[in-house]
């Protein structure tokens, strides 16, 4: 029995590579704490993860749902990067007091400011329930009443768990469904903006570098998490004090060399690594083109706007960020893709698995395995692309999505009683006030229009929603009609509504309708689709089942989702040929960022402050050996979107970067990881410390950190 155990981690072993895998914290003592120690991890797996005592991962959060960010005080003090403090930033600016354009740092606690809306997530256990959720299905079930039977097992689990409320608890599928396990997690909803640098530092090079290397970009911000006085998770409040954490980082300040060892634990949100070919097929020819070309149609519109005038800038500058980001994310995936040639590599995998599949003793089960997901993605593949342009412009629309949001409020709000109504007021004259102050009628009628006319015009080979049909082209006229009606595009009629609230307003606006039937289109399936969706999910399902069981799969580790994750591998420049000859280094420093110094330019310009320091090399103590002051540097760890905000941590645990971006040599990354191309982005520790200590002037901040060498 020993015997066997050791053979079989042995082959899983061999699938650890070092920069490759994002692995769970559970298992890194089985799977990597050896390989880890080889490259110089000097921490025991205990002291990463540990159920009963502190460890390195109480000092890791997930940053409002999206982003990851680390404690790095014992005072909850905690970084992560500017592009996930972005929404708050702009939410709490004005074209007066301007923090996105000016930065911003808070001299005192009593300065620190509280956003609407944002949490911080603390992970406090995992386990495995695959057996007990696996028990609850058998394979004559169909699809839907296998998924009936998981989730009513997965409500026991979250409710045996969750402490009558104290903790959420997730329950998530891994390896396409062959495997469970259980999150428990601690929310904290009082979390305040400490500081930031201005945009022009925490953004620079804007949407020209981002995704590139060489990169210069200071990707940070500061937030403090806030408890009751005993310690407990709070809604804001004026008693609240700061959050004594469990576990803070060291910061290391000695500054990084090629080869030397490099961890990040955080949020990786989605990868497909064991995605067929077909779905690549499919992403790369109908759903990304249409991806790219929706968002920029909506980018182009808000952008006329925005660069109109500065509060008209304050509400779109987050939204655009985050829809330019995949834009351009999108379009490196079509050609890292289609020059790898990803889908054929994955088809040969295919090949080879489905003759394993068609061996007697395995037909029965696998035999139909890839026919079954071909075949989706055969009759999926137009309405893929539909689909893409129709989400595109639910997207960047405010107004796509008002049936799901603000119209259903109203609804609810028309139809309730008299006192769930005035219990209900308070809340919905917030909604409204959300909503109206995150747009600009202008703006989103020419979002509309531009989106409408792209969708109608390019969804050739898919039917398209009944009300765009029935527009019949006319789309200015109509759209200029639907606005000068409804009662959404008007702060004075929303208002007017709480006093009289008449359902039948909200069920006969034109912009509720609009907005009702684009997304019940964009769910209905043909039975046809539906069942060959069912089909596919079981099968993709078995597909990776089989090729773990067949030792045909490449990789051991289950794709991101949103799960803390930890990968290590190590400081690391990238190949010479593999980009232009700047990008040789694995480090940048002040140089080459004032280098790319353009004044007035939107991306590249700086604050004289900024250049004034430059000339004089004021850099104290953060220069690095050479007297050079270190920007961002190079990793190759395995990250994905979500992981924003890491921490890059040495052999000690000690907080040495701060990862934020892919490089886009490698976009294939989601979908298959290139050892020689792959890197990780990062902000380099000492170049965050210089930011706010010399050019920001706010030492106090720097002061409440434990710093090493
Ligand atoms: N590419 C980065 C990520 O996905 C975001 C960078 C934000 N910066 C920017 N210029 N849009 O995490």
């Amino acid at each position: 029995m020993k015997k066997l155990l050791i053979g079989f981690f042995l082959i899983l072993g061999s699938f650890a590579r070092a920069d490759e895998g994002m692995w769970f914290l559970m298992f890194i003592e089985r799977l990597n704490q050896r390989d880890m120690e080889k490259m110089g991890l000097q921490l025991t797996a205990e002291e990463i993860y540990s159920i009963n005592n502190h460890s390195l991962k109480d000092a890791i959060v997930q940053f409002n749902g999206g982003c990851t960010a680390e404690i790095i005080s014992k005072d909850g003090l905690i970084l992560t990067n500017h592009h996930c403090g972005y929404d708050a930033i702009a939410e709490l600016s004005t074209p007066e007091a301007n923090y996105l354009k000016d930065g911003y740092w808070a001299e005192n606690k009593a300065n620190e400011l509280k956003p609407k809306s944002l949490f911080v997530r603390f992970f406090v256990r995992m386990d495995d329930v695959s057996n007990r959720i696996l028990s609850k299905v058998n394979s004559s079930m169909s699809e839907a009443e296998r998924e009936k039977a998981i989730s009513e097992e997965i409500a026991l689990i979250e409710k045996e768990n969750n402490e009558g409320g104290k903790y959420v608890v997730s329950v998530r599928s891994f390896f396409q469904g062959n495997e469970y396990y259980y999150f428990v997690y601690e929310d904290f909803k009082d979390v305040r903006l400490v500081g930031t640098p201005p945009e022009s530092i925490g953004k620079y090079g804007g949407d020209t570098d981002n995704w590139e290397w060489p990169r210069h970009t200071g990707d940070f911000s500061m937030f403090r998490v806030y408890a009751d006085v005993n310690g407990q998770p709070a809604d804001y409040s004026n008693d609240n004090v700061p959050l004594q954490p469990k576990q803070y980082l060291k910061v290391n300040t000695g500054g990084v060399q090629e080869n030397d060892f490099a961890m990040i634990l955080g949020y990786p949100g989605r990868t497909n690594r064991w995605m067929p070919s077909g779905g690549i097929e499919q992403n790369v020819k109908f759903a990304y083109p249409a991806w790219v070309e929706g968002s920029k149609t909506g980018m182009d519109a808000m952008k006329k706007y925005m660069d109109q005038d500065e509060a008209v800038n304050l509400i779109y500058a987050s939204k655009y960020a985050g829809v330019a980001n995949y834009w351009k994310n999108r379009q490196g995936m079509i050609d890292a893709l289609t020059e790898f040639n990803t889908a054929a590599t994955k088809a040969k995998q295919e090949a080879k698995f489905n003759k394993w599949a068609n061996k007697k003793k395995n037909r029965a089960k696998y035999g139909k395995v890839v026919s079954t997901i071909n075949n989706y993605y055969a009759l999926t593949n137009e309405k893929s692309r539909h689909d893409n342009y129709l989400q595109q412009l639910l997207r960047t629309s405010a107004f796509g999505t008002i049936s799901r949001g603000i119209g259903k409020e109203l609804l609810a709000y028309a139809n309730a009683d008299e006192t769930t109504r005035a219990n209900g007021i308070a809340s919905l004259e917030e909604s409204i006030n959300a909503f109206i102050s995150e747009m600009y009628l202008p703006a989103e009628i020419d979002i509309l229009k531009a989106q409408l006319k792209l969708y109608s015009s390019k969804s050739t080979g898919y039917p398209l929603a009944s009300a765009v049909v029935d527009m019949n082209g006319d789309f200015d006229a109509i759209i200029d009609d639907y606005f000068a009606k409804s009662i959404f595009a008007s702060k004075d009629k929303l208002v007017a509504f709480l006093k009289n609230p008449d359902a039948s307003l909200v069920s006969n606006d034109p912009l509720m309708n609009l907005s009702t039937n684009l997304i019940a289109h964009l769910l209905t399936k043909s039975p046809e689709v539906e069942k060959a969706q069912n089909d596919y999910t079981a099968a993709y399902r078995l597909l990776v089942e089989g090729m773990r069981k067949s030792k045909l799969a490449t990789i051991d580790y289950p794709d991101a989702n949103s799960t803390l994750r930890l990968t290590y591998g190590k400081v690391r420049s990238l190949p010479t040929d593999a980009t232009n000859d700047a990008a040789v280094n694995y480090y940048t420093t002040m140089e080459g960022l004032v280098k790319k110094y353009k004044a007035d330019d939107p991306e590249f310009d700086l604050p004289s402050r900024m250049l004034d320091l430059y000339e004089t090399k004021d850099y104290g103590s953060y220069a690095d050996k050479n007297g050079y002051m270190p920007v961002c540097f190079l990793t190759d760890n395995d990250i994905t979107g979500g992981n924003s905000g890491s921490p890059v941590l040495n052999g000690k645990g000690e907080l040495i970067g701060l990862a934020f971006d892919g490089n886009i040599e490698a976009m294939a990354g989601d979908v298959i990881f290139d050892k020689e191309l792959q890197r990780t982005i990062n902000v380099d520790i000492r170049y965050v410390l210089w930011l706010i200590e010399k050019y920001s002037g706010a030492k106090h901040i720097v002061d409440e950190m434990e710093i090493v060498k």
